[in-house]
């Protein structure tokens, strides 16, 4: 029995194949490469020496999918097939629904014409909006997420507890990823925006091998202890094995359960900043710039209902993060697109 990995070539998805791999697991992957390139799974292949069934289709072309449900015995689903940049799903909505609604509805239909009952979903702390204190418990009422990227998730999110309450056999694993950094440890796979980064540690990254001239922080006169916002940063490789948790968890399980994955730890921009300079003794040239819109001072989990269910818990620090994202940047100057 396999498990299907929708975007399997992604960022995060990339770092899940090598572990499920490692961990003995089959699996399938399906992606478009419309954010990631094929180039990232011949690497998983490296990285691991096993092989998988690999398909270029898009989520949802429903004959594709069924086609590779045909194919192979899927019996569970990992789904982080979607498109994830907030300020991009401002300028496009309409994409962003389609794209990450769509396949996600494709995907469920398929799944039920071939009896597949277990999914992991990417879903994100973004659920959680600004309303509620951290440290965020799953409990928490949802906020309004303020941005189309933030709605798919929530609507999503509501989708599959929807369909739990319908198919009582359904298992569907919500897990809320906090901010995943880092890389593998090997410097073979890691993140690859398109374009500027929008997220800090790639773009702290791209100044520290020289792409981009200096890091903006944005706002220093926020309520936290150096002025900069907080964030819990995790490492890619510990959400990774989040989800070969997760995939096992749904075997025995059945209802909607959403899973934060975070360390619990707070950092500030300033923390990583300084942190990644340390460890990389370096210099990464840095101007305080003014707050970003949309920002909440701090977003962190509480990570202890993954340990209980899951038995799941982070290993990696603020450390190997910076050391890992930057080994994957300078033995990759330009991604996979070398
Ligand atoms: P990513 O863009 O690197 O990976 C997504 C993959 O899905 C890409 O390989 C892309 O080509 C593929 N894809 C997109 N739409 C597709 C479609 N219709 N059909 C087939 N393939 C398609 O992103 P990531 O950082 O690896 O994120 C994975 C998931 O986790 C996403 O759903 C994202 O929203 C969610 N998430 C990411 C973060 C983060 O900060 N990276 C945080 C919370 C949640
Ligand atoms: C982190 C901190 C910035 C860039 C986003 C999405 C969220 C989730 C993860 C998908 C903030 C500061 C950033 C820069 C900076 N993705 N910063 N200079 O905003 O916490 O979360 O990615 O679900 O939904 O919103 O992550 O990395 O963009 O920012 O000072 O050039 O770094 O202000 O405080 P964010 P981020």
């Amino acid at each position: 029995m396999a498990t299907l990995v929708t975007g399997g070539s992604g960022f995060i998805g990339s770092h899940t194949c090598v572990e499920m791999l490692n961990a003995g697991r089959e699996i399938v992957v399906v992606d478009n490469y419309c954010n990631s390139n094929p180039e990232a799974l011949r690497r998983v292949r490296e990285l691991t020496g096993k092989d998988f069934p690999q398909y270029e289709a898009d989520v949802r072309d429903k004959a594709a999918l069924s086609r590779i449900f045909e194919e192979n015995d899927i019996d569970s689903v990992i789904h982080f097939a979607g498109l994830k940049a907030v300020g991009e799903s401002v300028q496009m909505p309409i994409e962003y629904f389609d794209n990450n609604l769509i396949s996600t509805l494709v995907l469920l239909e398929v799944m039920r014409e071939h009896g597949c009952k277990r999914l992991v979903f990417s879903s994100s702390a973004t659920v959680y909006g600004a309303g509620n204190q951290p440290p965020l418990t799953e409990e928490m009422p949802l906020g309004t997420p303020t941005n189309p990227y933030g709605r798919t998730k929530s609507m999503i999110e509501d989708i599959l507890r929807d369909l739990c309450v319908a198919d009582k056999e359904f298992s569907a694993v919500l897990l809320r990823y906090f901010n995943p950094i880092g890389a593998h440890p090997s410097g073979r796979i890691g993140e690859n925006p398109n374009g500027i980064p929008n997220n800090l540690m790639p773009y702290v990254t791209q100044v520290a091998v020289g792409r981009l001239p200096k890091l903006s922080v944005f706002g220093d006169d926020y309520d936290t202890p150096d002025g900069t916002c907080l964030r819990d940063y995790i490492h890619v490789v510990d959400l990774a094995r989040g989800h070969l948790c997760a995939v096992d968890y749904s075997a025995n399980h059945t209802g909607a359960e959403a899973i934060n994955l975070g360390t619990g730890e707070g950092y500030s921009v300033l923390d990583l900043v300084k942190t990644f300079m340390k460890v990389n003794e370096m210099d990464v040239p840095y101007v305080i710039a003014p707050r970003r819109d949309g920002d909440l001072p701090a977003v962190y989990s509480c990570p202890d209902k993954a340990k209980r269910l899951l038995g799941w818990e982070t290993e990696y620090g603020l450390e190997e993060m910076c050391r890992d994202s930057w080994n994957w940047q300078k033995n990759n100057p330009n991604g996979f697109n070398a």
